[in-house]
């Protein structure tokens, strides 16, 4: 029985080394040594080539690198009757979070704009505004939202989150479904989006959503690509109505050099940082979840196929 690694941007030493020690008597390969592919039993991937997935006939699950698992969703060579299993915090929360609370701050202490005005050598002191009056709305409140939108109430913030069925968090005004999606905009004055990349939330932010969010409204980033409709972002943003943005993924990664938004003195860009995967802090759930498969039991992040995360 082996394990196939794939990954274009995780080193896969860490991983091998785990595997060595702790299940020795699963081989593992790393692509494109697959060696025979009827004793590949388990997947390891991050955004798996395309059509790789269906050369497996024995797979018994796909175990993803990562939290989000849309690549694989999208790509039509899985068969839906192998298992799909994502990671589950194992160490991206803590990441998530950091980088929401930076970005948070950057906005709500209106860094943007005083840098603007070193740059134009101007001393010019804003009003203060409490961290209380700013309402920060959480797209999503999973495993990574929920532990964000925990923590930015615990810095004073007043945060209200948004989910796809009702949820309930302490000291967090929650709306959901598309019920609950023009309220929750018509309050968010700093947008963190957390959301999974399904049919029902690809494009989800556009003109419409950005038009709902009050004037001045900041936008963070840190899902997916495809949730944002680019263009409706810049003219949201040059217009006036959208005070800033900052932005970990993209529709195209790498962003294509001439994109827009690398020169965009409203765009802060990073490249698809705010939480990864750390072999050290993912490995043992991985191997956990191995194990339960192999005793029949169900694996701690199994994916709903149908729902798309
Ligand atoms: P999760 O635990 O599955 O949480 C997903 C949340 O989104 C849930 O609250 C879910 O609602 C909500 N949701 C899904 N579809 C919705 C819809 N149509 N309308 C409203 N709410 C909806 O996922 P997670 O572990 O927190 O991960 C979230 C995402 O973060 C990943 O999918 C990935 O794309 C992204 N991510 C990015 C990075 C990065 O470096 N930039 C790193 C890690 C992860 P319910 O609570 O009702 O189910
Ligand atoms: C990273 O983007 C992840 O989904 O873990």
């Amino acid at each position: 029985m082996t394990i196939l690694f794939y990954s274009e941007t995780d080193d896969p030493e860490p991983w091998r080394q785990a595997f060595a020690e702790q299940l020795p008597d699963i081989g593992f390969r790393v692509w494109p040594d697959i060696g025979d592919v009827r004793a590949v039993r388990y997947a390891l991937v991050w955004k798996p080539k395309a059509g790789l997935l269906a050369t497996l006939p024995s797979l018994r699950a796909i175990l993803a690198l990562g939290a989000g698992v849309d690549p694989i969703i999208e790509d039509a060579s899985w068969s839906r009757s192998v298992p799909l299993v994502r990671l589950v915090d194992a160490g991206l929360a803590q990441q998530m979070s950091e980088y929401a609370l930076y970005g948070v701050l950057h906005f709500h202490l209106r860094m943007d704009r005083y840098a603007q005005q070193q740059a134009d050598g101007k001393w010019n002191q804003l009003p203060p505004v409490l961290a209380k009056d700013r309402t920060v709305g959480v797209a999503g409140l999973g495993v990574l939202g929920g532990d964000c939108a925990a923590k930015l109430a615990s810095q004073g913030f007043r945060v209200i989150g948004w989910s796809r069925r009702a949820r309930s968090l302490p000291g967090i005004e929650t709306f959901e479904g598309e019920a609950g999606w023009p309220a929750f905009l018509r309050h968010t004055e700093i947008l963190v989006n957390f959301l999974p990349l399904t049919a029902e939330t690809r494009g989800l932010l556009d003109r419409n959503a950005f038009a709902q969010l009050p004037r001045g409204a900041c936008i963070i980033n840190i899902a997916r690509g495809p949730h944002v409709n680019e263009a409706d972002l810049i003219a949201a943003l040059d217009s006036g109505h959208l005070g800033g943005a900052l932005l970990d993924v993209f529709r195209t990664e790498p962003l294509p050099a001439d994109h827009l938004f690398w020169h965009h003195p409203k765009v802060i860009v990073t490249p698809h940082v705010a939480a990864q995967t750390v072999a050290e802090l993912a490995v043992s759930q991985v191997i956990d979840n191995i194990r339960r498969i192999e005793r029949g039991e169900s694996p701690l992040g199994l994916v709903d196929p149908h729902r798309g995360y």
